[in-house]
Parts: C-alpha cells; sequence; structure tokens
C-alpha cells in the first residue's frame, strides 16, 4: 500500500493487476514456532499460494541457496541461529527476495532493526488470519512492482551502454584500466578527467559494468546539455501539478539510479548555487523531489566528469573546492589523443572493423595512416572516430587512402611545409625533383642551376 502511494503511475497499478492474475508467489516461512507455521500456512492456502516452510533456520538457509524466493516470512528469535543471521544471508543470496519479519511481543525494537538492515515490514504475533491474507497479499505486490521497476531501470540504463572496449596500448592508460579494475568493486567515486571525445563516458560504462551494481543502472546526466533551471527537477524528480508542465509524476534520475551508478557528465558547468545543492545530497545520499516534503535515501555510486581545468576553477571560485573532494574519491586522467599517437593505429583498426562492410576487406594506405598520426585531434577519439567512419563510407575499392580524409587532414603536409625553414624546403624539393628526373643534367635544368651547383647541394644536403 505504502509503494502505491509513492508509484501512482496508471501503468504500475494495471502492470500490477495483470501479473496478479497470472503470477503466485514463490513464499518460505520460517519459524521455530509449529503453530505458526500451520496458521500462516492455511492462510497462503487460503490465497491459493504455495509455500515452503520450514522450523530449522539452520535447513531454511540450505532451501535459500537452492531456490529463488519472492517473499520469505522470517521469525527473528530462532535457535541456534537467529533471524538477524538469516536475514543477512537472504539480503547475500538473493537481494530482491522480499522479507517479511515476524516479531513476538516485546521484539517490536529488534524488528525495526531488522527493517533498517533490508526487510520490507514487521508482522506482530499473534496475527488476525483475514490481516494476515490482506497482508500477504500486499506484500505479494509489493513485489511485483519493485521487480518490475527494476526491469524498467534496468532498460533504461541499457540503452545508453555502447561496445564497451577501450582501445589503447599508452602503458600510461594500460595502468589505468588495471587501476579502475581494483576501484570497480567498491564505491569510491571516480572523477575522471580529459579533453572532449577522450573516452570518459566509455570509461564510466566499463566501471559500471565491472561493479557488483552492474544488475542495476546506470544512469547518466549531462550537465552541459540541460538547463539550470531543469537541472533540480531531472536529479530529483517531482509529484504532478508542483509546477505547470508536470503532469505527472517523475522519477528523478537520482531516485531512477539506486542501487547502481550515476554519471555526472559536465560537472564542470554547473553554477555554484547549484554545486552546494549537490554536495548535501552526495554526502548524505538523501534527496527531497520536487513538491514531495518527503526525504528519500538512495545507494547509488557516483561517477563524475569534467574536462574544464579545475584547479583554476577552484581559484577562480567558480567550482567549490569541497565537491571537488567529494568527488575525487580517485581521479584518472585521459591524455588526449596526440599526446598517444601509439594509439592512433590501433584505434583506426578499431573503427574500420566497427564500420566496414562485414563482407569486405578494407585496409587503410600508408600515406593516409601518417596523416591521421600527425593530425592534432582536437576532437580527440570523437574525432578520429567520425573521420573513419567517413572515410569507410567513402571508399570505393577497400582501400582508404587521403582522399576520402577531409580536407583540414589532406592538407596538413601543405602546412607543414609553410612552418618549415628555406633550407628545409629547398632540401626537399631537390630531392622530389631528383626522383622524379632520370639524370641530374634534367634535374638541373628543371631547379634552374648548373650542374656544379647541383652537386655542392647534393653534398650539403646529402642527397645521393
Ligand atoms: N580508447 C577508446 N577505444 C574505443 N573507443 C573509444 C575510446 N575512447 C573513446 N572512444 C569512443 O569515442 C567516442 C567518444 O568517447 P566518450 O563519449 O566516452 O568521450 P568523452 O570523454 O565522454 O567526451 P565529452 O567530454 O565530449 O563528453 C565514443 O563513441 C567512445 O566509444
Ligand atoms: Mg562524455
Amino acid at each position: 500500500m505504502i509503494f502505491l502511494l509513492e508509484y501512482q503511475s496508471i501503468f504500475y497499478i494495471i502492470e500490477i493487476t495483470i501479473m496478479n492474475i497470472v503470477a503466485k508467489p514463490k513464499i518460505l516461512l520460517i519459524d521455530d514456532d509449529e503453530l505458526i507455521l500451520e496458521s500462516f500456512q492455511s492462510c497462503f492456502e487460503s490465497l491459493g499460494y504455495e509455500a515452503d516452510c520450514e522450523s530449522n533456520p539452520e535447513k531454511a538457509l540450505e532451501r535459500i541457496k537452492s531456490n529463488e524466493y519472492d517473499l520469505i516470512f522470517l521469525d527473528l528469535k530462532m535457535e541456534p541461529i537467529d533471524g538477524y543471521f538469516v536475514l543477512s544471508e537472504i539480503k547475500k543470496t538473493n537481494p530482491f527476495t522480499t522479507v517479511i519479519i515476524i516479531s513476538g511481543f516485546g521484539e517490536f525494537d529488534d524488528a525495526i532493526e531488522a527493517v533498517e538492515k533490508g526487510a520490507y515490514h514487521i508482522i506482530k504475533k499473534p496475527i488476525d488470519f483475514k490481516d494476515l491474507q490482506f497482508f500477504t497479499k500486499k506484500a505479494w505486490e509489493f513485489h511485483l512492482i519493485k521487480t518490475e521497476l527494476r526491469k524498467l531501470k534496468q532498460e533504461l540504463g541499457e540503452k545508453s551502454v555502447h561496445s564497451n572496449k577501450f582501445i589503447t596500448k599508452n602503458p600510461e592508460l594500460l595502468k589505468t584500466l588495471e587501476l579502475l579494475k581494483e576501484i570497480a568493486q567498491s564505491d569510491i567515486p571516480v572523477l575522471l578527467r580529459g579533453e572532449s571525445g577522450t573516452g570518459k563516458e566509455l570509461l564510466a560504462e566499463m566501471i559500471h559494468e565491472a561493479s557488483h551494481r552492474r544488475e542495476y543502472p546506470l544512469i547518466k546526466i549531462n550537465f552541459a546539455s540541460i538547463p539550470e533551471d531543469f537541472l533540480e527537477s531531472e536529479l530529483f524528480g517531482y509529484t504532478q501539478g508542483v509546477f505547470p508542465e508536470a503532469t505527472q509524476d517523475k522519477l528523478g534520475k537520482l531516485e531512477l539510479a539506486d542501487g547502481g551508478t550515476i554519471f555526472l557528465d559536465g560537472i564542470g558547468e554547473i553554477s555554484t548555487s547549484f554545486q552546494a545543492k549537490l554536495l548535501q545530497v552526495l554526502q548524505t545520499k538523501e534527496f527531497e523531489p520536487l513538491g514531495q516534503f518527503k526525504t528519500k535515501k538512495i545507494d547509488v555510486r557516483i561517477i563524475s566528469a569534467i574536462n574544464i581545468n579545475i584547479e583554476e576553477a577552484i581559484k577562480e571560485k567558480s567550482f567549490r573546492e569541497d565537491l571537488y573532494y567529494s568527488l575525487k574519491g580517485v581521479e584518472f586522467e585521459i591524455p588526449p589523443l596526440r599526446d598517444r599517437v601509439e594509439d592512433i593505429p590501433l584505434l583506426v583498426e578499431f573503427f574500420i572493423q566497427k564500420f566496414k562492410n562485414p563482407d569486405l576487406d578494407v585496409k587503410i594506405s600508408q600515406e593516409a595512416m601518417q596523416l591521421l598520426k600527425t593530425y592534432r585531434w582536437s576532437g580527440n577519439v570523437r574525432e578520429l572516430q567520425n573521420v573513419i567512419h567517413r572515410a569507410v563510407v567513402l571508399t570505393k575499392n577497400g582501400l582508404i587512402t587521403s582522399k576520402q580524409l577531409p580536407l583540414e587532414i589532406q592538407n596538413r603536409n601543405i602546412h607543414n611545409e609553410e612552418l618549415v625553414s628555406l633550407e628545409e624546403l629547398e632540401k626537399t624539393h631537390i630531392k622530389k625533383v631528383l626522383q622524379k628526373t632520370s639524370d641530374y643534367k634534367e634535374a638541373s635544368r628543371i631547379l634552374g642551376i648548373d650542374l656544379t651547383t647541383l652537386w655542392r647541394k647534393r653534398k650539403k644536403y646529402q642527397i645521393d
């Protein structure tokens, strides 16, 4: 019931009604009191539900390991192991099971502690048959909604996940990847730094995929693309009617990410006043959806990305130092592509394979590769990816040459020549003419110098 109030959307209610007709819960009842087992069992039967019963908690643990229960009704005071221990084992083996605590007289405080440790609700003994029927139905509804919500969140997260391969042979980046694997399992916040297109989002996806949170969604929010006025509603969500456009309840990205990871992209773009709000959420892991005067607690891992010079922003007071420290549990800097030229051939090959027709073989000429290796790549890997995609589409005979590269890359040689000294230019030109002519006489004629001058210059520039 409580849950229905929280998620009032018609979608869920219809979904649940349909599921209720067809699905039945898999129930386990654990209590060392045989009378309780009997009375609960007959209540479940009256609802058409089947339940396994266990009076021995050790045997119950075995059942939990080999079965996936939807609902577990659990007594707290048992021998030789108590309900708390059983609860912690359930949370480890099947965290999605809905656990209901059966609490005896005087055990209510303990039962509340169990709820804080992840149980859904408490039933006080003795319980009326009708109340138990009602409660069991509600717990089943809760379980169905929770399962549905989890699936929905997962789909949302999956939509944005793309190829999770970070191609590199740069020693610094290889070390970073190793370290990322190690910290992925922890909940430590990660701050990714690097120019645009260096692969920050790709790394965020890899961290999430390597973490224990991978079954839950990775939710991304790009601060650079959302106007400041909408940030709160995007992150925190809202209830219907709280502002004119709020025609229905909306879950915020923080809540959608619950259990998973939230990727705060372009964190350098937000105002200092929003930075303060964000800092508070990060520290308390609590927030209030707009229009709901109720705090929600979330369990999320934070990964953020920034492509501004944060040290300077802190000095200029446009970025809060405390927020920076809160985001950078660990910090990784991805070097720009021009500083790791050794990665260019690998990435080129990777993108050719990605974009080419699987039935065709596509290669790249040495001259084109040379141009790619010397280009500045201000858009980094994203720009290289686009260039290769375009070249693969344009190539006709399966060979990418300089002609299939954009003009600014083709003209790279001309730009280079413009920047060299006159001597260098003379040397290259003489070499070029000698290569294209059959003898020194012809070359000297084209160059407009006599044979002796050509001989002297060949000696000076060591041209054979
Ligand atoms: N090392 C890599 N191997 C393979 N693909 C890569 C690599 N680095 C980046 N990419 C690809 O390049 C594109 C840009 O990367 P990404 O979106 O992760 O960059 P970013 O650092 O988040 O950029 P921005 O700051 O502009 O948001 C993506 O398609 C990504 O898959
Ligand atoms: Mg990005």
